[in-house]
Formats: structure tokens, C-alpha cells, sequence
């Protein structure tokens, strides 16, 4: 049986750390605050926006929680995001995604103040990630990846990286992270997408695969190699009518075939997700140290 890295006991690490320099910062009279604002009422996003909320208020951070109506407009919108610009006692700000369809999200996201962009969009932040400066925000979830690998044990420092998927969000600043030049990354990095020719062959190259596509159980056996590590970041709704809800969640791998090969797999959920959130809460207190 393969290695399951296990999302949620590395995620806990990451929140006894926290803990302990949120603390630190309390005592210098500097409480971390993260204003997460959600136009609409898409039910996903407010789940997920009540996630967020959630573990703030455990950790001991201030949370914002600003609920706007789907007929928020464009302006008004940039305007409160204005005010929590200004606003002091907030140090991180997340405009949830994705806004409904009236809303220029790329206009919003230029409008945040970098140094409060936890989410890492903000084209000063991307750069930041391409010319190797730490003192900007890397996105959430590769972050996460390369902490759950690093926290794993699992080499990244030479090793052949694949990534699936090439979105702003996912793929592309992955790859950037771990192509880096340091010891937790150095990695040769090959991204693959909807265009690519010969994917499994490619994939069976890799140490290390990481699924970020969007394709209920997409990688199979065929595309990887014994003792591969297998990351999936998918996050994929199936009916199952046996369950409650009448879906079930499902990453990109078919985990059952591919945990046969692997040499460390991650599950869903209980792999990526959690560390993604980790992640915005240390980028959140990151963004506070700033100010001590
Ligand atoms: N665990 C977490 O915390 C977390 C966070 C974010 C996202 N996710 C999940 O991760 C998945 C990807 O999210 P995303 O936002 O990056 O998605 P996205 O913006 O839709 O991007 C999907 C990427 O996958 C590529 N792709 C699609 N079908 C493909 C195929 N058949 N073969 C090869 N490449 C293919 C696309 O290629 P093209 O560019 O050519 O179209 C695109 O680059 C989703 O399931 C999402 O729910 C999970």
C-alpha cells in the first residue's frame, strides 16, 4: 500500500504553529484580521466562505465577513474594497470566487492592495512569485502542495514535477513555486492541458504528479509509474444517490487503481483541501507580521 499523505493531521501541524505566533503578535497589541467578501448567495461559496469564518474565529483572528447582494454593482463593489484598504485592523482580503457574472473579477482583484492580497492574484504578487521575491503572497492551494510534500518527506529539490492543468489559480503559479530556486523546490517542472499530446507518456515520466483539472477520476494507472507520488487537487461532484446530499466528492485520480502504483497518494477530501485553507490563514497572518 502506498503512503496517504493525510491533508487534515498536516494542516493541524500548520495550525499549532500559527497558534503560537498569532499569540506573539497579540502581545505586540497586533490581532491578524481577514474580511472575506461574497456577492451573492451561491451556496458553494457561502459554505465556503463559512469555512473561512470558522477557523479565523478558532484561531483567534479577527474575521470580517462582508455579505453583499447578487445586485451589488461593479462600483460598489471597488468601493468596499477601498475601505478595507484603508481599514487597518484588517490585514488580509478575499473577494470570494466566483462573483456573479455582472462583476469584472480581474478589475476587482488589481484593486486590492497587495499587501492584503492573501489569495496571491493580484498581478504584483504574481510577479513577485515569478522573480523568486518571498516577500509576496502565493496562492493558496500550491502553496499547500508544496507544504503537504515538504511535510511528507517527499523530495522536490531535482525532482520531475507534472503538473495537470494550467488555470491562475492551480497550475500555473504551481508550477512557478516549485521551480523556484531553493531547496524545497528546484524542481523540473512540465505543465500539461486540455492541449497536450502524449499526456500519459508524459505523466509516466514523473516523480511527482499533481492533478489540477477538474475531471472526476482522469489519471489512471496508465499514467503513472511505480512509486510515483500522486497529489490530486481535483474536487469533483458525482451523484450517488445511496448519500444524502446525492453526490459524493471525487478528486481527479481514480484513487483505487492509482494508490495500487503510487508510491504516495493523497485522498479526497481530506488531502489538498485542508492545507488550502491552512495556507490563507498563514498567508493572513503573514500579511499581519508586516505591520509589527
Ligand atoms: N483542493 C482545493 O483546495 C482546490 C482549490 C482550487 C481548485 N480545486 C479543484 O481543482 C480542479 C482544477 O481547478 P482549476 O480552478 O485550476 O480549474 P480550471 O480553471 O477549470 O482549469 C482546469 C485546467 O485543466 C486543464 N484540463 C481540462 N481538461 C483537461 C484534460 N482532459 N486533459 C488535460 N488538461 C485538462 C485545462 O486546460 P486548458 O487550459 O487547455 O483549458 C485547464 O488548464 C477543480 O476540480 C477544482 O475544483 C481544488
Amino acid at each position: 500500500m502506498p503512503k496517504l499523505i493525510d491533508g487534515r493531521t498536516i494542516a493541524e501541524k500548520v495550525y499549532i504553529d500559527l497558534r503560537r505566533e498569532i499569540a506573539e503578535l497579540k502581545t505586540k497589541g497586533v490581532t491578524p484580521g481577514l474580511a472575506v467578501v461574497l456577492v451573492g448567495d451561491d451556496p458553494a461559496s457561502r459554505a465556503y466562505v463559512r469555512s473561512k469564518d470558522k477557523m479565523c474565529r478558532d484561531l483567534g483572528l479577527r474575521s470580517v465577513k462582508l455579505e453583499l447582494p447578487a445586485s451589488t454593482t461593479q462600483t460598489e463593489l471597488l468601493n468596499r474594497v477601498e475601505q478595507l484598504n484603508a481599514d487597518a485592523s484588517v490585514h488580509g482580503i478575499l473577494v470570494q470566487s466566483p462573483p456573479p457574472g455582472h462583476i469584472n473579477e480581474e478589475a476587482i482583484v488589481r484593486a486590492l492592495d497587495p499587501a492584503k492580497d492573501v489569495d496571491g492574484f493580484h498581478p504584483e504578487n504574481v510577479a513577485k512569485l515569478v522573480i523568486d521575491d518571498s516577500s509576496g503572497f502565493v496562492p493558496c492551494t500550491p502553496l499547500g502542495v508544496q507544504r503537504l510534500l515538504i511535510e511528507s518527506k517527499i523530495k522536490i529539490n531535482g525532482a520531475h514535477v507534472v503538473v495537470l492543468g494550467r488555470s491562475m489559480i492551480v497550475g500555473k503559479p504551481l508550477a512557478l513555486l516549485l521551480m523556484q530556486k531553493n531547496e524545497n523546490a528546484n524542481a523540473t517542472v512540465t505543465v500539461v492541458h486540455s492541449r497536450s499530446r502524449h499526456l500519459a507518456e508524459i505523466t509516466r515520466s514523473a516523480d511527482i504528479i499533481v492533478a489540477a483539472i477538474g475531471r472526476a477520476g482522469f489519471v489512471t494507472g496508465d499514467h503513472v509509474s511505480e512509486g510515483a507520488t500522486v497529489i490530486d487537487v481535483g474536487i469533483n461532484r458525482v451523484e450517488d444517490a445511496a448519500t444524502e446530499r446525492g453526490y459524493r466528492l471525487v478528486g481527479d485520480v481514480a484513487f483505487d487503481e492509482v494508490s495500487k502504483i503510487a508510491g504516495a497518494i493523497t485522498p479526497v477530501p481530506g488531502g489538498v483541501g485542508p492545507m488550502t485553507i491552512a495556507m490563507l490563514m498563514s498567508n493572513t497572518v503573514k500579511a499581519a507580521r508586516q505591520w509589527t
